[in-house]
């Protein structure tokens, strides 16, 4: 099977096997199925987290168990459980129309709900552990279906324990958010601001916050149907104080937000940026030209042109920065 419709790079790679869920039974059969006991999976949501650098000699399994619906409300929240293979956007869509609050900053990020978890998708000051409730995964190794709460999810940025001790044990089947009747509204990020500004809204609604987030998304970010990428590439890496009092003195425009007291987070985009690398091209793979962090597929690229341009990038922030950019999206 072709996977180019299945991950947003649109890299052409082939998988031995294929199979498309849309229930937990189907999911069940197919993990006891003796013909793919022995071969290796790659479970896909959007697959827009994903850089194919072969071709899979396995058995892919496309989660697309759909449907979401209410499972509990009181006076303040709204509780809605959604199948892993929902469209991330299309349940955003729907809470804003509803007016259940939580999720708007969150607007139009590419990838499925059941995916959403696994790296704890973030944007504009909002990350979904703060609306998370509980999912449902089912257990490869015993077939059984186990909860995880917020807890045991073990949030941080772009990780859970699915990137960790639960790597590859767990496939994730449906997910149940804690959303808001009383909206707060997150617009500390300045680009927000500025955009509510620009589109002159007065009265602040949660439907206000996601177009301006729809607005700012699509004008830096490409658009997977027309160019092949798969967001932010890279993590914004962590360093210490000191290092960064070192890098400021020699770059004094260097952005930065805090994390804790002794760790500042800075922006892998204007590294690579300053690096020159925004808006470079080789060959048929590039450097987004509005946003730096983006790498592209023009059409025809390799997973490993991809790969090889990170770690030449890679290689120059080290290099200028003394950082070690670290990878966001799976190389499989
Ligand atoms: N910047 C540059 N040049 C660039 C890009 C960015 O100088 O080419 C600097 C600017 O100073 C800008 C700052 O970096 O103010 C931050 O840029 P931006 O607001 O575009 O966000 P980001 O830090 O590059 C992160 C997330 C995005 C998320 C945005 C908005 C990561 C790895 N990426 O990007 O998430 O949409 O913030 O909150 O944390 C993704 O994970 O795939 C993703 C797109």
């Amino acid at each position: 099977v072709q996977l180019k419709p299945f991950n947003t790079f649109g890299i052409e790679a082939k998988a031995k096997f294929f199979a498309e869920i849309s229930s937990i039974e189907e999911l069940q059969g197919i993990l006891q199925d003796t013909d793919y006991q022995s071969v290796e999976r790659l479970v896909l949501g959007g697959g827009s987290n994903l850089l194919l650098t072969k071709d899979f000699d396995g058995l892919v399994i496309k989660m697309a168990i759909k449907g979401f619906e209410v499972v509990k409300e009181n006076d303040e929240n709204i509780w809605i459980k959604s199948g892993a293979g929902v469209v991330w956007h299309d349940l955003v869509m729907h809470c804003v129309n509803q007016n259940y609050a939580g999720m708007e900053n969150l607007s139009l990020i590419p990838g499925t709900v059941g995916a959403a978890p696994m790296q704890n998708i973030g944007a504009y000051g909002i990350e979904i552990k703060e609306v998370f409730e509980e999912l449902e995964a089912l257990e490869i190794a015993t077939g059984q279906t186990k909860i995880f709460d917020k807890q045991t999810c073990n949030f941080g940025y772009r990780e859970s324990i699915f990137k960790h001790e639960a790597k590859g044990k767990f496939i994730i089947l449906n997910v149940t958010f804690k959303l808001n009747k009383k909206p707060s509204f997150h617009i500390e990020y300045g680009a927000i601001k500025d955009t509510l500004s620009e589109m002159q809204v007065n009265d602040l609604t949660i439907k206000a916050i996601s177009d301006a987030v729809i607005h700012i998304r699509q004008s830096k970010l490409p658009n997977p149907a027309e160019i092949g990428n798969a967001g932010s590439f890279f993590k914004n890496p962590e360093i210490s104080k000191e290092q960064f009092e070192a890098l400021k003195a020699q770059f004094p425009s260097i952005p930065s937000y805090p994390v804790n007291e002794n760790t500042i987070k800075v922006p892998a985009g204007w590294l690579i940026e300053q690096a020159g690398w925004k808006g470079q091209r080789f060959g048929n793979v590039g450097v987004h030209a509005k946003q730096a962090l983006v790498l592209v597929n023009y059409g025809g690229g390799k997973g490993d042109e991809i790969k090889d341009l990170s770690k030449k990038i890679q290689a120059s922030i080290d290099e200028k920065f003394g950082i070690r950019l670290s990878a966001e999206v799976n190389f499989v």
